[in-house]
């Protein structure tokens, strides 16, 4: 098993070129299943969930490799409509793949996602939306046999609750349906313009990506291309974290500020200073670090719940008490205890933390809980007096690409063992 080391309390100063986003890849890895010729996707980042996706276009019969950071699709083989189980348990986000499947072969057998560590992971909301667009779904033991005996046609769908997964299964399985296709209550996460540009430029027909209302009229058939994924927004906040933790200064390069402003308004409320033009971001860390009111995950353009760990982390510190308010996933505050074993003052109720920042933080051996809250730790760490050795490093593998060299780059004294 793979652990990071931190040596601590150093500031970090330096400029970061911002990896691509895990989130837009992944949906645009199976989106590239529905075109007819290849797809060359610039600027992936390596991470083990890309990895994933990669085996699972390879064993639905496509062609995918990956090359420094671009990934190249070509599903003229698909020959399989089945995802095995191992791939569902391996990467909850494989339900992504689902309309993409669906609007390629017009039927999809795949396991039943289970909980994770954010709690219980429901799919109701896709399945509901797909009902509505001709697919019959059986199920037996935990196996989703999904089939179009019509084929699958457009759809009113409005959602109950603007789910980021949700809204990329229609749109996926939406782009080649018969007709036209309206979501309404839709996500507006970057994430989501990113899989309609990508498609866009494949030949779909899509309008409103951003807002609460996506119409696609459904078209004949996709042609691959050459498309460029975003930069990650919530990689950019971890290395903005990191420098805000440390008392430092950071220059991100290859960002989309536009996309961050609830985040950089936190920053700015901690006493930071920030400027940011359309791909470069600034932060000098404020001396000292200001809690901040409240900090309450909503849906974009509200504050990201990837995001919370991580600002909670750069917190600790912070003179006052922030709330902390978790309003998207039910248990997503189990990177707390980790921070409290480095010394901060936490308590958490329900949904909500109180954050009473402390004057120190510690190292400490700590495990990685999931992927942002492994995050966290790195932070804290970062900010913390001696070492902190963080184990299961795995979760912080399935979002950051090389995150030991990106630190090295602007001073953290920080080793992979
Ligand atoms: C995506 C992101 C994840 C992020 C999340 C919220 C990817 C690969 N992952 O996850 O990093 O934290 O958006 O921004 O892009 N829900 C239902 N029924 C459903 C679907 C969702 O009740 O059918 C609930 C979930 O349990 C959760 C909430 O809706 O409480 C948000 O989920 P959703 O927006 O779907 O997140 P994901 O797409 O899984």
């Amino acid at each position: 098993m793979q652990k990071l080391v931190i040596q601590g309390g150093r500031r970090l100063e330096g400029e970061i070129a911002v990896q691509g986003a895990k989130n837009s890849a992944l949906p645009i890895a199976a989106a590239a299943l529905l075109c007819d010729g290849e797809s060359r996707l610039e600027n992936c980042p390596k991470l083990s969930d890309v990895y994933a996706a990669c085996r699972i276009l390879t064993n639905l019969g496509c062609r995918c490799e990956m090359q420094e950071n671009t990934v190249t699709v070509d599903a003229h083989g698909m020959h399989a409509s089945e995802i095995p189980e191992q791939f569902m348990c391996e990467m909850r986000s494989s339900i992504i793949f689902l309309g993409a499947v669906l609007g390629r072969m017009g039927k999809c057998t795949l396991g039943y996602p289970g909980g994770c560590e954010l709690g219980p992971r429901p799919i109701n909301l896709h399945l509901q939306a797909l009902q509505r667009m001709g697919v019959k779904i059986h199920e037996e033991n935990g196996i989703l046999h999904c089939t179009t005996p019509n084929g699958l046609h457009g759809a009113r769908i409005h959602l109950q609750f603007p789910s980021v997964g949700a809204t990329e299964n229609i749109l996926l399985a939406a782009v080649t349906a018969k007709g036209e296709t309206t979501i309404s209550n839709a996500a507006r996460e970057p994430e989501i313009v990113d899989l309609a540009g990508y498609l866009r430029t494949c030949g779909a027909c899509i309008c409103g990506e951003g807002t609460g209302t996506i119409v696609v009229q459904g078209v004949k058939s996709l042609k691959g291309c050459t498309y460029r994924i975003m930069p990650d927004r919530i990689v950019a906040a971890t290395w903005l974290a990191a420098a805000a933790a440390t008392d430092g200064e950071i220059c991100l390069r290859q960002v989309k500020s536009s996309d961050m402003a609830s985040i950089l308004d936190v920053f700015e409320e901690m006493n930071c200073r920030i400027s940011a033009a359309d791909n470069r971001i600034y932060l000098h860390a404020g001396k000292p670090l200001k809690a901040v009111r409240l900090m309450k995950t909503m849906p974009y353009p509200g504050f990201p719940t990837d995001a919370q760990a991580i600002m909670m982390a750069a917190l600790c510190r912070a003179c006052g008490t922030t709330l902390v308010e978790e309003t998207i996933f039910e248990n997503r505050f189990r990177h707390v205890d980790a921070l409290v074993k480095m010394g901060a003052d936490i308590q958490v109720a329900g949904r909500v933390a109180a954050i009473h920042g402390v004057r120190s933080l510690h190292g400490a051996a700590v495990e990685a809980t999931d992927l942002r809250g492994g995050a966290a730790m790195l932070v804290a760490g970062l900010s913390a007096s001696g070492e902190t050795v963080i184990h299961d490093v795995f979760h912080i593998d399935r979002g950051y690409d090389s995150p030991e060299q990106v630190l090295q780059s602007i001073g953290a004294e920080i080793i992979r063992t």
